[in-house]
């Protein structure tokens, strides 16, 4: 059977609680899934708009600074209609470590839709490119 990520969903939805998003008002919380262990990371924006971090991204840091390298799946949640695909950056920072990411998006009210990462970035630049096969 496959996994349906609940408890990372339910994760990401926790720390959304916590994104810092004062200019924009669009909360965005992540959680990681990686050598099984969960990783959370919430928008943090900036005054200086350019310097924003995204939630995904700060999920993957956390998930890189505990040790881990294989990024199994992603859980982002918003307060939307529709659930929120990662951004183009985002995406980019995900298959860095891992073709075969699960994305999962998720509203605060339940909504969903699930894609692996090689959907959303096709035909995509990563390590192996450089030569680096970890
Ligand atoms: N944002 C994310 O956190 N993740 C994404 O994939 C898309 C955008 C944040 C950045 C900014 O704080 C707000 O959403 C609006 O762009």
């Amino acid at each position: 059977m496959k996994p349906d990520y609940g408890d990372l969903v339910a994760a990401a939805a926790e720390v959304w609680r916590r994104a810092y998003a004062p200019y924009s008002q669009f909360s965005v919380g992540a959680a990681v899934l990686a050598g099984g262990r969960t990783f959370t990371g919430c928008n943090v924006e900036n005054a200086s708009h350019g310097l924003t971090i995204c939630a995904e991204r700060a999920a993957v840091c956390a998930a890189i600074a505990a040790g881990e390298r294989a990024v199994e799946a992603v859980a982002i949640v918003t307060d939307t209609a529709q659930p929120t695909a990662p951004c183009g950056a985002c995406r980019q920072v995900l298959r860095e470590f891992g073709t075969a990411v699960v994305v999962i998006s998720a509203t605060v009210r339940g909504a969903r839709s699930v894609h692996q990462l090689s959907d959303l970035l096709p035909a995509s630049f990563g390590p192996e490119d450089l030569g680096y096969r970890g």
